[in-house]
């Protein structure tokens, strides 16, 4: 068979998978618990819309940092042979990944919230998540060391590439 025919062949067959998706189950995975269904489902807008009351200082975050983050992104931050580290985030010099661009912190905040610790998402308080990003924001120099982040506050931060951003234009 040539290799074209074989790949019209797969293409066929991956057509066919959403159907046998909805079939009961493949032999792995699980139903995921209530708890875990909640710490998915949150979403912090621009404007602190979704933030859950909290607050934390970077002082306080550098505890949590050690304890749950250095791990894989260093430990101040500035990454280790197989993590990025976290430095990046909104410097003069960015490197240009979305997240060093991210003109909003409350975007930090809730991709920490919902995606970290790495092998862990969903499992920070809200009191670990303020202080937390205010560490990563600290470590960047957005935000003095004593300066506290909760509901109010986050949203007020101003990040470096705020005004780099262009909005996507209809073509
Ligand atoms: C087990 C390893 C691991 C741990 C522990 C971990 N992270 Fe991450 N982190 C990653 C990986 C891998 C990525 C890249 C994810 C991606 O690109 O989707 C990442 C990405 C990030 C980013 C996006 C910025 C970037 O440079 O990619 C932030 C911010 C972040 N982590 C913060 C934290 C914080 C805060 C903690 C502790 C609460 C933490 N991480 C714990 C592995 C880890």
């Amino acid at each position: 068979m040539q290799p074209r025919e074989l790949l019209l062949i797969g293409m066929i067959a991956s057509a066919c998978v959403p159907a046998l998706a909805q079939g009961p189950t493949f032999g792995f995975g699980r139903t995921p618990t209530a708890e875990e269904i909640k710490a998915a489902d949150t979403a912090a807008a621009p404007d602190g819309t979704g933030l859950p009351p909290g607050r934390g200082t970077a002082k306080e975050g550098a505890a949590v940092y050690t304890q749950k983050c250095a791990a894989c992104h260093g430990p101040n931050g500035t990454g280790t042979p197989l993590h990025r580290g976290l430095i990046p985030l909104g410097n003069a010099k960015p490197v240009k990944l979305d997240e060093s661009l991210v003109p909003y912190a409350t975007t930090v905040w809730d991709f920490i919230n919902r995606a970290m610790p790495w092998t862990q998402p969903g499992t920070l308080t809200p009191d670990e998540a303020y202080a937390v990003t205010a560490y990563v924001l600290y470590l960047n120099k957005i935000i003095g060391e004593g300066d506290v982040l909760d509901q109010t506050t986050l949203p007020k931060v101003r990040m470096p590439h705020r005004d780099s951003m262009i909005p996507a234009q209809p073509t």
